[in-house]
């Protein structure tokens, strides 16, 4: 641990200081996104399987994807989300403590992607890559709220990135259809509340694993096995029943920790894997559509860095705004899957 840093962090709050005192809470400051050069539509698919735009379309949402090209790697996307979250946060390098990746698809098995982007980057402070496929960008920003309110960073980077076009059978037409590639980010920074569900910044993380549940989602190789890098394999229908009761569960339980009501929420910032999925927890939450962020038909599944892709998607078009109260869910493989609750 840098020693500079534990100087500069702020002391831990008390667990119960009452509403009327500061609590620390983890604002979140600014949002990018990168999203690779390279489009490719349902039709273009189907021009080398047994699938159709029709198909695709009704079962999921998905009208095309972005490819990365071998010049974009995790790193490259994740740096280039991050710089852009860092500008739109008004914050530079220097503020940057630490930096989280959620990445199922790392260009390496080490170093992490974070140290990498930390590099490109010219920042200092620690970096580590975490594991929780779709549901990494949420287990990211509970581990940097943690980091934040203990004291121990002050301002974090947290960044889903994606190459899931590098772990996919191109012959399943039952997989490969479904996932894009690309990178979010969001920069995290130490502020202060009352502890009321009025205040700025992450209110309440909810995370979850069921790993008996490992086998209905899963990548059959290794990073880094050149002979054999390794598919990914799903059984589409368990995913889809289990996505359903779980993320209902999770959205519930986000907003009863906050002490808030449905109606309190402004926007569904999902996991983008299917927009059937998306309806259904909308419909729950009795949001309009039009409050609920949808990219899946534009990105499909970009598993870690769809949440944050859909954030910026919807924060640098002016639709959400400073002190909304956003909802964000996701369920992946593991099973893992979890909730954040967070005032713009
Ligand atoms: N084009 C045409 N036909 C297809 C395709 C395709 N791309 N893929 C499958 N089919 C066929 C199947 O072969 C099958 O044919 P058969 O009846 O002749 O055997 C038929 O379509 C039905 O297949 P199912 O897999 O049962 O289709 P289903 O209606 O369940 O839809 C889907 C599949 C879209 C994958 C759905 O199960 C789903 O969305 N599940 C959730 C998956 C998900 O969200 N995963 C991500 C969450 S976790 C994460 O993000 C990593």
């Amino acid at each position: 641990m840098d020693q500079d840093l534990v100087v500069r962090a702020p002391s831990p709050q008390p667990a119960d200081t009452g509403a009327g005192s500061l609590h620390t809470r983890t604002i979140l400051e600014g949002v990018g996104s990168y999203l690779p050069r390279r489009v490719v539509t349902n039709d273009e698919l189907a021009k080398r399987l047994d699938t159709s735009d029709a198909w695709i379309r009704e079962r999921t949402g998905i009208r095309q994807r972005h490819i990365a090209d071998d010049d974009e790697s995790c790193a490259f996307m994740a740096t280039q989300a991050a710089r852009q979250a860092l500008e739109n946060a008004g914050a530079g390098v220097a503020d940057v403590d630490a930096i989280i990746v959620a990445t199922a698809t790392p260009d390496q098995a080490f170093p992490a992607t974070a140290v990498r982007v930390q590099a490109a980057l010219g920042a200092t402070g620690f970096g580590f890559d975490l594991s929780a496929a779709c549901s990494g960008f949420i287990y990211g920003l509970s581990v940097a709220d943690a980091f934040i309110r203990s004291g121990q960073a002050r301002g974090v980077l947290v960044i889903g990135a994606e190459v899931y076009s590098r772990i996919m059978n191109w012959e399943d037409r039952g997989t490969c259809v479904l996932f894009g590639d690309g990178a979010g980010a969001v920069f995290l920074r130490a502020g202060h509340g009352h502890g009321t569900g009025a205040d700025r910044g992450i209110l309440s993380t909810h995370l979850h694993a069921q790993g008996e549940l490992g086998d209905i989602l899963y990548v059959d190789g290794a990073v880094g096995r050149h002979d054999r890098p390794g598919h990914l394999v799903m059984q589409g229908r368990e995913v889809f029943r289990h996505a359903v009761t779980r993320l209902s569960e999770t959205v519930t339980e986000a907003l009863a920790a906050a002490g808030l009501e449905q109606s309190a929420v402004d926007w569904l910032v999902p996991h983008q894997a299917n927009l059937r999925i998306i309806d259904g927890i909308g419909r729950k939450l009795g949001l309009p559509p039009e409050r609920v962020v949808v990219t899946v038909d534009r990105h499909a599944n970009t598993s870690a860095a769809s949440i944050p892709l859909a954030l910026a998607d919807a924060w640098h078009d002016g639709r959400i705004q400073r002190g909304d109260l956003v909802l964000m869910e996701a369920l992946g493989g593991g099973l893992t899957w979890g909730s954040a609750l967070v005032r713009m």
